[in-house]
């Protein structure tokens, strides 16, 4: 027997809410099949990639440190063929490895019908990300999981809640890809160039914005939400030197009219805020402007209403 489970890309960090904050994007989607090897009960699992790109090896899989652990934890042997078809582009900012990972739970639980909570599967999922971060970050894995736009709180003693807030319908997003080539451990590396200690006016000014974007998908308030993604001097600020074309995409979105535009989770790529879609076309051109001054090819994908 077997399962499938498709999940979708999504953006995190949304400016000031690093590591915390994520938002599913019905854009693009990786599907991730399991299928039970008739039997066989060594406890082998093999993976199968759509995209040669990214490493088959369980260890350094999402998908397979997904499985590899769920089949740890459940007790279950059966040899497993596992086929990750790639959707989202690995290594732009998409929440790739995420959204494989996100699958690959979701398959698992499918086919041994396993009576575990959404917190639970998001707990599962995140262990993908060791593969391609170093880090057990939840921000994309809750969006990917769960979908809409989510919190992530983790409490002193690792206590981890996922509070999820559903967009309001005016939301539209613009991500922009640039073509460039992406280093094998670019999300180590956008996190390595991070401070480790930050001025306390930064964090204030930090959580300001990301609790004006909390009150923004409350409210379903558009323009509350752009105003706080605009808010990050920390992470933003370190990390822009990475993006060839940064500041000629960001300068340029927003003269065309988006409310608000940041890196998408550690980058490369870019993402727009509008509300509505009346702009979404100039939008597209200026991001794709913007790149192109900096000698970059971009691809765009609009979501949203
Ligand atoms: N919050 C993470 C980061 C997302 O910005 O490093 C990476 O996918």
């Amino acid at each position: 027997s077997s399962c499938t489970a498709v999940a979708p890309s999504s953006t995190a960090n949304l400016g000031p809410g690093y590591d915390v904050f994520g938002l599913a994007l019905d854009a693009l989607y990786d599907r991730v099949r399991i299928t039970k090897v008739a039997g066989k009960n060594s406890g082998r699992i093999t993976i199968k990639m759509s995209d040669g790109a990214i490493p088959a090896a369980l260890e350094s899989n999402s998908a397979g440190l997904v499985i590899k652990k769920m089949a740890q934890d459940f007790a279950i042997t059966d040899d497993l063929d596992v086929v990750v078809k790639k959707g989202v582009p690995a290594g732009y900012g998409m929440g790739s490895s995420a959204a494989s990972a996100a699958a690959a739970a979701v398959a698992f639980a499918g086919l041994y019908k396993l009576k575990i909570d959404r917190n639970k599967l998001v707990e599962y999922a995140a262990e993908g990300e060791v593969a391609s971060a170093g880090a057990r970050h939840y921000d994309n894995v809750s969006a990917s999981v769960l979908g809409g736009f989510i919190i992530s709180s983790v409490g002193q003693d690792g206590t981890i809640r996922f509070i999820r807030i559903e967009p309001p319908k005016d939301l539209l997003i613009v991500v922009a890809v640039p073509s460039i080539p992406v280093p094998a451990k670019k999300t180590e590396v956008a996190r390595s160039v991070l401070p480790r200690e930050v001025p306390l006016k930064s964090a204030v000014h930090n959580v300001s914005g990301a609790s004006t974007i909390v009150a923004g998908f409350a409210l379903g308030d558009v323009e509350m939400i752009g105003r706080g993604i605009d808010d990050d001097v920390i992470v933003e600020p370190a990390r822009k030197h990475l993006i060839p074309g940064y500041d000629s995409v960001r300068k340029n979105a927003l003269a065309a009219g988006a409310l608000a535009v940041t890196i998408s989770g550690a980058g490369p790529s870019m993402i727009a805020f509008l509300k509505g879609k009346t702009k979404r076309k100039q939008v597209i051109k200026a991001m794709e402007a913007g790149f192109s001054e900096a000698g970059v090819k971009c691809r765009t994908f609009a979501c949203g209403p």
